[in-house]
């Protein structure tokens, strides 16, 4: 645990272990089958009591509480400056921030620069006539000739990114739903207006941001057409990948932004940001340079995306170590609001193998709320589908409700998590995977997040050693080593579903734990010929 003071020393914002919640999700404190903001607090002991029996994360980011009327769930805001009614009161939100604090965590908030709602007041002026002074603040053109609109972009979500508003006869851009009109990042009164709102959250006491969609920001200036993309699959891939979006997004305007949201950060002391962009390696580390102070991240996604390979995550996370350099630290997700979950995607076999990899890497690890206890992609049935891009690209498996549904803190009804019927199914299995039952089980899923957790924030290799990857002598057998002056930890994972030995060239080592804990820990075991069972892996101290 860190506290403020010493927040600098620690480098939380290299290191520490970022829990993310999912407010409609965590906890319903008010009795309406919505999580909220007071939900959160009853919780956030089980975050960190500042003792090792709890799960010891130590910064948690909230995905958007702000004000809204609800398209995208938050994601399309009509206020910045307001807490939506649903989660809580600008009160409960200091609270919050106070109570997370007082342990010892950090808090970093959304940040949503790209679109409001179409409710805020900003877009109700810039719609209400083309000479409004607002008009430019977002992206208005007129109709092609034809009165087709002006070029052939795609939302995300499916569908044209624009709309023909009939009032005044021009299209206006939506990246996302209809109903969260992209800013105009090209206009000065908008940046201005968008920082002074990172300046509010900051002076309320909040640790960073998570900016979302940040390589939307800025288009291009001449709104060419995106082109084909030649190796689109029709019917698999989502509708928005039939082209490349070269003109769309990650325009070169938007690494200046990002040094401009840093320039921000940087007037304040030990505060962070991590930028939302699905890149690969060289991208992800244009958007590490952008910024003069180094206080950004570009969320690292890859391991999402991975095939379940030893070799290809090996090369992988070379790769990344050696783009970054000494004060570019990496970061690694498993899942998120967006995707499905790591459990769904990996099986029940692999995902303590992957939380071993998550947790022992270098850097930042970001957990989504539930996947510390195994929690799977849930069955929507028609009625209860509420996300947006599942309703325009129905059964098409982008859906992102599956993802989304009430944490399983119990085997109570509604899983602990509400008192009524929650905004979405509870999983079926939630009489045995929940929290309760894996606080009880010494060898759960949660147990072993929780040691790894614990064990990483007294280490110091595992904190901020360097990494290195070791050959194994078995293909199948992922091995790396964390190295301080201190210590030096050896991470050995099996990525089979078949017994597997490894041959690696160390000296004896003693056990921190294996994947099953069940392992003879503090005993010593010999890494020059480790017996692995399927999908098992150690921490090993040498
Ligand atoms: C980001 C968010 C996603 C949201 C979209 C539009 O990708 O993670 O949930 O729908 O932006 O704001």
């Amino acid at each position: 645990m860190f506290n403020n003071q010493d927040s600098k020393s620690r480098k939380w914002h290299r290191e520490a272990v970022v829990y993310q919640i999912y407010p409609r999700s965590f906890m319903d404190a008010s009795g309406d089958g919505v999580g909220d903001l007071r939900g959160i607090i009853e919780k956030l002991d089980y975050l960190n009591d500042g003792t090792e029996k709890s799960l010891g994360v130590e910064v948690v980011w909230l995905s958007p509480i702000y004000k809204s009327p609800m398209a995208d769930f938050g994601y399309d805001i009509s206020d910045y400056y307001e807490i939506d009614p649903l989660f809580g009161t600008m009160e409960d939100f200091d609270e919050l921030v106070e109570e997370i604090h007082k342990r010892g965590m950090k808090i970093i908030m959304d940040f949503v620069p790209n679109h409001t709602s179409i409710e805020h007041p900003w877009f109700i002026e810039s719609r209400s006539s083309k000479n409004n002074p607002k008009r430019d603040w977002y992206v208005w053109k007129d109709p092609k000739p034809d009165g087709s609109s002006p070029n052939n972009w795609l939302s995300v979500f499916g569908g044209s990114v624009w709309e023909l508003d009939s009032k005044t006869g021009q299209y206006y851009l939506h990246t996302f739903v209809k109903n969260q009109p992209d800013l105009n990042w090209r206009n000065q009164d908008v940046k201005d207006a968008m920082l002074d709102v990172l300046e509010f959250w900051l002076h309320k006491g909040v640790d960073g941001f998570r900016t979302d969609a940040i390589y939307h920001l800025i288009k291009d200036d001449q709104f060419r057409n995106d082109p084909p993309n030649p190796n689109y699959v029709l019917g698999k891939d989502s509708p928005y990948d039939a082209l490349l979006h070269v003109y769309s997004q990650g325009r070169p305007e938007i690494f200046d932004t990002t040094n401009g949201f840093c320039e921000i950060l940087g007037r304040h002391d030990g505060k962070f940001m991590v930028s939302e962009a699905y890149l690969d390696l060289p991208e992800m580390s244009k958007m590490y340079k952008a910024c003069l102070h180094k206080v950004h991240a570009p969320f690292n996604f890859n391991l999402i995306y991975l095939p379940w390979i030893a070799d290809v995550y090996r090369k992988f996370i070379d790769d990344l170590e050696k783009i970054l350099d000494e004060d570019e630290w990496p970061n690694y997700v498993l899942g998120n609001h967006d995707r499905h979950r790591v459990a769904t995607r990996l099986g029940e076999e692999r995902i303590r193998s992957m939380a071993m990899i998550l947790l022992t890497l270098r850097g930042m690890p970001f957990i989504y709320y539930g996947d510390e206890i195994g929690m799977q992609n849930v069955h929507i049935p028609p009625d209860r589908v509420q996300d947006p891009w599942e309703k325009q690209t129905s059964g098409m498996g982008f859906g992102r409700d599956p993802e989304r549904t009430p944490m399983q803190w119990s085997g109570d009804e509604h899983a602990g998590f509400s008192e009524t019927e929650p905004w979405l199914p509870v999983g079926s299995d939630y009489k045995k995977v929940n929290v309760k039952t894996g606080f009880r089980d010494p060898t759960s899923l949660l147990s072993l997040y929780r040691k790894l957790i614990q064990y990483r924030k007294k280490s110091p290799a595992l904190l901020s050693g360097i990494y290195r990857s070791f050959d194994a002598g078995n293909k199948d057998v992922l091995a790396f080593v964390r190295e301080s002056t201190e210590e030096s930890i050896m991470v050995v994972v099996n990525f089979s579903s078949d017994e597997q030995i490894a041959h690696i060239d160390v000296e004896n080592g003693v056990i921190v734990c294996n994947t099953f804990l069940d392992a003879d820990e503090g005993g010593s075991i010999s890494l020059k010929q480790l017996n692995l069972r399927p999908n098992e892996g150690y921490v090993v101290r040498v």
